[in-house]
This record gives structure tokens, C-alpha cells and sequence, in this order.
């Protein structure tokens, strides 16, 4: 097997605490365990596709464990395999994936990190199919990547919508008003869950579990009896009532994930309001949850991630994404992230937990 000397990453899709964690990661342990280059596309697939991105060097990542975001910048809206050019013009499209293969042919890569959730690692794949050499690294907030029990950017964004929701308890409180915190998530409710627990949440809707409007308001009111004037409902964007649809906020043709979704709490939070009787509020946290210093928690996990990817591509382990199995760091195949996004299980120990004190999924 050719040997490993220079190696490529990207980082793709919404971007999430920890990007910048992984590409420090990985940059030291190719240059300092490995001896390899390492070369830094710009904004995910546009920069393979390009050839735009510059080689880094150690002092590159130095001082960045810290910061949000990524040094290298991403998109969500870029598919190699639909890729629009010019996004003023959206309706020329083309199959880009070749231009793919040449940037790395020309800049001599023997392979290629992937930082990204589903739709990324999905393209990854494809990529793989055609001949390209990767290893995956699983992100998102969302913590909805199949193959791993936890995606590096959800401890810290789990910690920003919790801290949002004490907020939203002392002013629900004073005013006795029901206050809606609508956090992200759009096929799994993992941020909702976790926020909606961690504090304390009356209400909790997710995806996985379709709600009534009526056994809503029925464990408000219920509240209302036992004299708590108000109530806390953490909703995930993606939640949807029983035999309703999702609120679609935008639409992205051709982008690994094409819907965008934002507005149910404003929905349910007039809806509550008529049904009850009691003055309602909603607040959407959006992007806020993707931003800012990634935890300790978060920091530790895209490290070993970066570092397991490196030693993944050592090993010559190609076309697999780093993951965490039964609490310890193993690796999949890069067909698993695409194949179906992780949801929670409605039975699940968690939704038995917050069931058995009373919290409301709607159901
Ligand atoms: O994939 C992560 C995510 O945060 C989703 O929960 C959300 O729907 C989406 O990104 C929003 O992305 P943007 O508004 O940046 O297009």
C-alpha cells in the first residue's frame, strides 16, 4: 500500500463547538506522530472542488482549541454531486465530484478528513466510491449521526439551551405566563431532551414523538391545579402533532439536506394561548446554539476523535468514520452516517425517566 506523506480536511455542513478542536487535532498528530502535511480546503466540498485552501502548519492551529467556529470555514449547501457554482444562479447545476479527484490529484493527497454530520459524510461516501480515500469525523449539535452515541458540539449546545431555559423560568415564573423555547434538531430531539431535563422542563416535544394539542394544554392546566401558574415547553424544530407536518422555514434544492426548518414554537405558542387561556411566549434560540467556546467536554471528545482519525488512516483503515461505540472510541463504516439519522427511541430510558415525573411529550 502507497504510504500516507500529505493529507487533506475539510470541514462540512452547519458548523458546531469543537470544529476548530478536530482540525487542531488532526494537523498536530500528522505532523508530530506521522510526519505528513496536511492541506485545509476552505468551506467544505466548494474548497475541493476549487482547489482553494492552504497547507497548515503547526502554528496554524496553535491557540485555536478554544474558539468556535472553524478556521477553515463550511457550508451546508454544497453537494459535489449537485453543485451549483454560482449561487446566484441555483438552477445551473452540475456533477462536480470529478473536480473533486483532480484537486487531489494535483495537490498529490493521499487522503482526505471528513468533519461533518449525515449529509457530509454521505458525500464522503459517494466520493469514496469514486475512488477517494477518507476517513470521517462525526459533528453536529444535533447529535443525530448514526454510528455514534455522541457527536462532538452537542455538549456544549445542550448547555447553551439549558442555560436558556433557567432564563426562561424566572420570567415565566414572575409573569405566570407559559414560555415555548424552540432549540434545533430536526429529525431528533436530542437537544430538546437534554435541555428540556436538564432544566426542567414540563413540557418536551421531539420529532420522534408526535404531539396533541390537547394533551398539551391538558398538562398545563393540570399545572395550573396544583398552583403553578406557569409552564416551561421545550420544543424541537422538528417537532410535528400527530398527523401534521413540520414548519419548513426554507428550502434548499440540491443541499445535502434540503429543508430548513424554524417556527412551530411561534405556532403552538398562539395555539396554547387560545386553548388555555393563559398568556404565552415563544423564543427561538437558533444559530445562538451553534456558537461559542466548545466545552471541556467537547474539546476532550474532538481531540481523541481527531487523533483516532489520523491513526485510523495510519493504519490504513480507509473509508471509515471515527465513532464512540459502548462509551469507547471505535470506527464504522462511512456508509453508516448516510444510511438513517439516529433518533431517540420512545421507550428509551430517558423518555421512561422524564415520563415517570410527570413530564408532558404531548403523546
Ligand atoms: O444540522 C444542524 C442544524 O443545526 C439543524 O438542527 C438545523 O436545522 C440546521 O442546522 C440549520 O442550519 P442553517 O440555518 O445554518 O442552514
Amino acid at each position: 500500500m502507497k504510504q500516507i506523506r500529505r493529507i487533506g480536511m475539510f470541514t462540512g455542513g452547519g458548523d458546531a463547538p469543537g470544529l476548530n478542536a478536530v482540525v487542531r487535532g488532526v494537523v498536530k498528530a500528522a505532523i508530530h506522530a506521522q510526519g505528513w502535511e496536511v492541506f485545509g480546503f476552505y468551506d467544505a466540498f466548494r474548497g475541493l472542488v476549487r482547489g482553494e485552501g492552504r497547507w497548515l502548519q503547526w502554528d496554524d492551529v496553535s491557540g485555536i482549541l478554544t474558539q468556535g467556529g472553524t478556521i477553515l470555514g463550511t457550508t451546508n449547501r454544497d453537494n459535489p454531486f449537485d453543485f451549483v457554482d454560482d449561487h446566484r444562479y441555483p438552477d445551473k447545476r452540475r456533477d462536480a465530484s470529478r473536480d473533486v479527484l483532480a484537486t487531489c490529484r494535483k495537490l498529490k493527497l493521499d487522503a482526505i478528513v471528513s468533519v461533518g454530520g449525515d449529509g457530509t459524510q454521505s458525500c464522503a461516501h459517494r466520493m469514496s466510491q469514486l475512488g477517494l480515500r477518507l476517513v470521517g469525523v462525526p459533528k453536529t449539535i444535533d447529535n443525530d449521526v448514526c454510528g455514534t452515541e455522541i457527536t462532538f458540539g452537542f455538549n456544549t449546545a445542550m448547555t447553551t439551551a439549558t442555560e436558556a431555559v433557567d432564563k426562561l423560568h424566572t420570567t415565566a415564573f414572575s409573569h405566570h405566563r407559559v414560555m415555548l423555547l424552540e432549540v434545533m434538531g430536526r429529525t431528533a430531539g436530542w437537544l430538546a431532551l437534554g435541555a428540556g431535563m436538564a432544566g426542567g422542563g414540563d413540557v418536551i416535544l421531539i420529532p420522534e414523538i408526535p404531539y396533541r394539542l390537547e394533551t398539551i394544554c391538558e398538562a398545563i392546566r393540570q399545572r395550573v391545579r396544583r398552583g403553578k401558574h406557569f409552564s416551561i415547553v421545550v420544543v424541537a424544530e422538528g417537532a410535528r402533532p400527530v398527523g401534521g407536518q413540520v414548519v419548513i422555514r426554507q428550502t434548499v434544492p440540491g443541499s445535502p439536506e434540503t429543508v430548513r426548518l424554524g417556527g412551530i414554537s411561534a405556532v403552538l405558542a398562539q395555539q396554547i394561548e387560545q386553548c388555555t387561556g393563559i398568556e404565552t411566549r415563544h423564543t427561538i434560540l437558533g444559530h445562538l446554539q451553534r456558537g461559542g467556546t466548545p466545552s471541556p467536554f467537547d474539546r476532550y471528545l474532538a481531540t481523541e476523535f481527531a487523533t483516532s482519525a489520523v491513526d485510523l488512516l495510519a493504519r490504513g483503515q480507509f473509508n471509515r468514520m471515527v465513532c464512540v461505540r459502548r462509551g469507547k472510541i471505535d470506527s464504522v463504516p462511512l456508509s453508516v452516517p448516510g444510511s438513517r439519522p439516529r433518533v431517540i427511541a420512545p421507550r428509551c430510558h430517558a423518555i421512561q425517566m422524564a415520563r415517570s415525573m410527570g413530564v408532558c411529550f404531548g403523546d
